[in-house]
């Protein structure tokens, strides 16, 4: 018995040694495979990844769009659909929005996709910390009625764009396991390593798990971002509209109608409002559930085919100048029937088990772009922004959270703090490397 200890710890010693290596751990007898990938042509129909049941394109001369009841069980046209609809004042618009429809902003080079559309976020800082601006940090392009138009006061001095980010194949993303993430992040160089944040999913009654879609990485799952941008974006209130990305400090903001930041003050516009006519909550969740499964049932970027000769030259370099630290080239899904999203989702057939080329780790870095704002990371979090996935970043002209860049040269070059080290090595390349480099990248 006295040996036993000692081996007892040996092995468990020699297993911990293999875990980290062996994850993500495919189930016996399933290998992994390549994803899916559309060709990034919206005239071809290759969006469908195979998650839920295709359908037939919807006519609204002779059927209504029908949305799910619960995740996987409707019929990816119907919800795309859905998705593309404009929402009117009767259907809960506003009172303050951004615009009337998802698709207004995701929707090149196809539904779900990019768009040059920012929002614009605003606040102040109290003894270094991040404040929200009055009435919430989301100020609102638009509204129902003028006199709700937000304005910020010069106070708010805190101020940042957003730019559209593409959802396309974000269901493989939503199918990554936590440990796949934190995996990757722990094999960077100290000086490059990724932050990682939980955050809370809606759906289940805000279990936290590490988040990976926004600019913050402030959600970890597509029913809560789906909630929070039919809120945020829309106006529009949800059972799904939560906390966490919340536009306002409030300690119940998500649950009504952002407030109105106006020159007269803050304008509380929730019904029964004279500037909202609708009661809470304007959706009952079932129009959040066809964006989130629309978006998760999308293919992931196709890379350009055929490819350029310089992208072929360029690709080694990617990584030996050590952009790939962060633009983490590969990840696999989860298996299929693992339980995600505190437990509100199992990982579907047809996203598990996936071979995934996001060109992100989806953690937060400090690169020296950062805007000062805070959302649910934490006071830490203020000028770290989450690694662009570059997956299909061909098809978009407007870069950086900001969208304020428009080559990947400059944005390249705003590369400073835990990225200053790539940015040098990229600039001692040659310039016919540069060059290869930069055709690489604009064939993702
Ligand atoms: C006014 C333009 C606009 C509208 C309308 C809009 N979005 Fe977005 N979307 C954005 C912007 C901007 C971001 C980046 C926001 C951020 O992270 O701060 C974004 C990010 C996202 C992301 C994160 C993608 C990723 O991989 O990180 C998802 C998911 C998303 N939107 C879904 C939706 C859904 C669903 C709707 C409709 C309910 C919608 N959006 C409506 C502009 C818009
Ligand atoms: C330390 C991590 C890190 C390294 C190393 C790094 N990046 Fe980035 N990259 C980021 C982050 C974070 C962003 C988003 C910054 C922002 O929007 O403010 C980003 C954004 C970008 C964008 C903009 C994409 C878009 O969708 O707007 C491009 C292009 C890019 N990186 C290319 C590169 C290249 C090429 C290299 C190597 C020379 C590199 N990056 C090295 C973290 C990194």
């Amino acid at each position: 018995m006295r040996k036993a200890l000692p081996i007892l710890t040996l092995i468990l010693f020699a297993v911990a040694l293999f875990l980290p290596l062996s994850s993500p751990q495919p189930v016996e007898g399933q290998t992994a495979t390549e994803a899916l990938t559309t060709d990034m042509d919206a005239k071809t129909d290759d969006l469908f990844n195979g998650f839920g049941v295709k359908g037939t394109p919807i006519d609204e001369c002779v059927n209504e769009p029908e949305p799910p009841t619960a995740r996987g069980n409707g019929r990816f046209e119907d919800n795309k659909f859905i998705f593309s609809e404009r929402e009117t004042i009767e259907d809960g618009l506003g009172p303050t929005y951004n615009d009337v429809g998802c698709v207004e902003c995701h929707q090149s080079v196809d539904v779900g996709a990019f768009g040059q559309q920012m929002e614009f976020r605003a606040g102040h800082t109290v003894n270094g910390a991040f404040v929200d601006a009055p009435g919430g940090q989301l100020v609102h392009a638009r509204a129902t009625d003028s006199d709700i138009v937000e304005h910020i006061s010069t106070a708010e001095n805190v101020r940042s764009f957003r730019v559209t980010i593409s959802t396309l194949g974000d269901g493989f993303v939503e199918c990554l396991a936590n440990a796949a993430l934190q995996n990757n992040v722990a094999a960077q160089p100290l000086a490059q390593r990724g932050t990682l944040i939980n955050v809370p999913v809606t759906e289940a009654n805000n279990t936290l798990r590490i988040g990976r879609f926004g600019w913050k990485a402030q959600h970890a799952s597509l029913v809560s971002f789906s909630g929070d941008a039919y809120l945020n974006e829309m106006g529009i209130t949800n059972p799904f509209d939560g906390f966490g990305g919340r536009s306002s400090s409030a300690p119940d903001a998500g649950t009504h109608e952002n407030p109105a930041s106006t020159p007269a003050g803050v304008i509380n516009v929730t019904f029964p409002s004279p500037f909202d006519p609708v009661e809470d909550p304007e959706d009952d969740g079932l129009d959040v559930l066809a964006f989130a499964d629309f978006m998760a049932a999308t293919r992931a970027p196709r890379r350009q085919t055929p490819l350029p000769a310089a992208a072929v030259r360029g690709d080694p370099l990617f990584n030996s100048v050590g952009c790939a630290v962060c633009h983490t080239r590969t990840f696999v899904t989860a298996a299929p029937g693992t339980l995600i999203n505190g437990g509100a989702f199992a990982v579907p057939a047809a996203l598990g088990n996936k071979i995934i080329h996001p060109f992100s780790d989806f953690a937060l870095h400090n690169i020296g772009t950062g805007d000062g704002i805070v959302q649910n990371g934490g006071q830490g979090t203020a000028n770290q922004i989450r690694t662009s996935a570059l997956w299909g970043v061909r098809a978009r002209n407007r870069l950086m959270h900001q969208g304020l860049n428009v080559t990947i040269f400059d944005s390249i070059q705003l590369h400073a703090g835990q990225a200053t080290t790539a940015r040098n090595n990229f600039n001692a390349l040659t310039a016919a490397q540069r060059s290869d480099l930069i055709a690489f990248v604009l064939s993702l």
